[in-house]
């Protein structure tokens, strides 16, 4: 069973489709890229997975794990396994980061029926995460997001990503935003947790992502469809030839 089935996905945003019947299967272990022209629904997808309000879906199916994905809170496709992070991360202000990583953490356990961390366990877990990362404790102490700069926000996101330890894992546009230093950091915490039950979407528009994680397979989506699929050479080809040759396609 695949671990994700998009099928004939049509998404409306305020009366305007979006997504005209898109197609996706995701198995177990592998990492997936998705490219493609800004505005040819790639954060829509990832929002309409991830459960994000405002969306109509007026057709298609949606399975994570088997199960319809239609069918459950964002809370709850959070609990299941899923996690995105943001190509636009928020600022909570007020709720510090240790903070908000340890009540999110342990309300997913919580609804998994597994124990909560204890505060000091917790503490050690992040510590370490955040250390891989190159993210300083003060860093932590801040309200979430709050005055981080882009690469900040971006290494953040990939901190939560560790703590949570998700199924799939969404990544839209980690790359963006990231200096040449900061890109490595991000790349190493994304290739140290590649698992053989763990699945990634990373939605970027640079092969020098793809360098130092290389997918599985890599699809191109164009005016809200996937319109080619391949290996990690057609991210290659893209570089060389652009998105063009798919227009007419879509
Ligand atoms: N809330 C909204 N209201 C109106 N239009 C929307 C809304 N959300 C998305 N759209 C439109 O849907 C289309 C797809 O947007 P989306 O953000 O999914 O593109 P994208 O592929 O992620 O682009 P980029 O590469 O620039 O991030 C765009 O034309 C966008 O303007
Ligand atoms: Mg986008």
């Amino acid at each position: 069973m695949p671990l994700l089935e998009v099928r004939n996905l049509h998404v409306c945003v305020e009366g305007r489709e979006i997504l005209h019947g898109l197609d996706l299967t995701v198995n177990a272990g592998k990492v997936h890229a998705i490219m493609g022209p800004n505005g040819s629904g790639k954060s829509t997808l990832s929002h309409v997975i991830t459960g994000k309000p405002g969306y109509q879906i007026t057709a298609g199916r949606l399975l994570f794990k088997g199960e319809d994905l239609l069918a459950m809170r964002p809370d709850q496709r959070a609990a299941k396994g899923l996690f995105l992070a943001f190509q636009y991360p928020v600022e909570i202000p007020g709720v510090t980061t240790m903070n908000f990583l340890r009540t999110a953490l342990n309300a997913q356990r919580k609804a998994r029926g597994q124990s909560g961390y204890s505060t000091p366990h917790f503490l050690k877990k992040a510590r370490t995460a955040a250390k891989q990362l190159n993210i300083p404790q003060s860093m932590l102490k801040r309200g979430v997001n709050v005055g981080f700069s882009g690469g900040e926000k971006k290494r953040n996101e990939i901190l939560q990503m560790a703590l949570f330890e998700p199924d799939l894992c969404i990544l839209d546009e980690i790359d963006s935003g990231l200096d040449i230093d900061a890109l490595r950091i991000v790349a190493d915490g994304i290739n140290a947790m590649r698992s053989p039950d763990r699945s990634m979407i990373m939605i970027t528009h640079y092969q020098r992502l793809l360098n130092y994680v290389v997918p599985d397979v890599v699809h191109v989506m164009s005016k809200g469809r996937v319109v080619k699929s391949g290996d990690k050479q057609l991210a290659l080809e893209l570089e060389a030839s652009g998105y063009a040759q798919f227009e007419d396609a879509a």
